[in-house]
């Protein structure tokens, strides 16, 4: 690699969407090689079946790959990037680790951070880029890389949403056609929640949602909650300076789904 280039980097699992594409295509634009990891990682699955079933498309997602002009794919085995007996990293990713996918995914975010940081070492980016459908998991990045002193930027995307609202996700492919239909309900709730934050508070907003839940017998709300971008903590204030954002987690046809709005943006 010539001493002046830089390497941007797409850490993913697989199972490519637009939403992952657009990331590529941000690297490509601000870096000189983009450099993405294929990597189903084991330690950050809290739930053995949603790892079981988790879909992999590996000769479609390196067609994509090429097609998008990705210079690079990683695609290291388990054995390759876990060593025999060994352990998952425990981090301190306060405050941002604390609500909700923290509390509700025990052990989730030392799983991520691990593969992470194995992966930022392996790579050495000089920019990565990652998607706010994850926002926690964009904010406990950016804390790993201070823990860390990793000297890579992070780079947060905006989500990509199919034509009726759902977020991109690959747990998506999982849904049956009727649940993908009904799917949409969960980015309708955030729409809407973001209009009542106009002129309710925000306990009125969380009560208006588990009652819209209560109806929707197909779904199981796992967790609506209204959180400051600053700290990922609850909050109660709804002015701009706070930057609330609304969270969602969700149980359809036995598939989480997640996903997030800012209420002032
Ligand atoms: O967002 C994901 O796909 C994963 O959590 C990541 C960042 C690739 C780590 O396994």
């Amino acid at each position: 690699m010539g001493a002046n280039k830089t390497i941007g980097f797409v850490p993913t699992m697989g199972a490519l969407h637009s939403g992952h594409l657009s990331l590529i295509e941000q690297s490509k634009s601000e870096c000189d090689y983009t450099v993405c990891s294929i990597f189903v990682n084991p330690t950050q699955f809290n739930n053995a079946e949603d790892f079981e079933k988790y879909p992999i498309t590996t000769e479609l997602d390196l067609k994509l790959l090429k097609e998008v002009g990705c210079d690079a794919v990683f695609l290291p085995t388990v054995e390759e990037m876990y060593s025999n007996n060994e352990k998952v990293e425990h981090f301190d990713f306060s405050p941002f680790d604390v609500s909700m996918e923290g509390s509700y995914r025990p052990g989730h975010f030392d799983g991520v951070g691990t593969i992470v940081g194995k992966l930022f070492e392996t790579i050495e980016p000089d920019i990565s880029f990652f998607g706010e459908k994850d926002f926690q998991q964009l904010k406990v990045i950016e804390k790993l890389v201070e823990i860390k002193n990793y000297s890579t930027k992070i780079v947060g995307c905006p989500i990509v949403r199919e034509a009726d609202g759902l977020a991109m996700s690959s747990r998506n492919k999982r849904l049956s056609d009727e649940h993908r239909k009904k799917a949409v309900f969960i980015y309708q709730v955030l729409k809407n929640a973001k209009k009542q934050a106009i002129s309710h508070n925000v306990s009125e907003i969380k009560n208006w949602v588990i009652d819209a839940f209560s109806h929707e017998e197909e779904f199981e709300l796992d967790y609506f909650e209204i959180a400051s971008e600053l700290d990922l903590q609850p909050t109660s204030s709804l002015n701009s300076e706070a930057k609330p954002r609304a969270f969602i987690a969700a149980y359809l046809g036995g598939v989480r789904l997640i996903d997030n709005l800012a209420l002032n943006g």
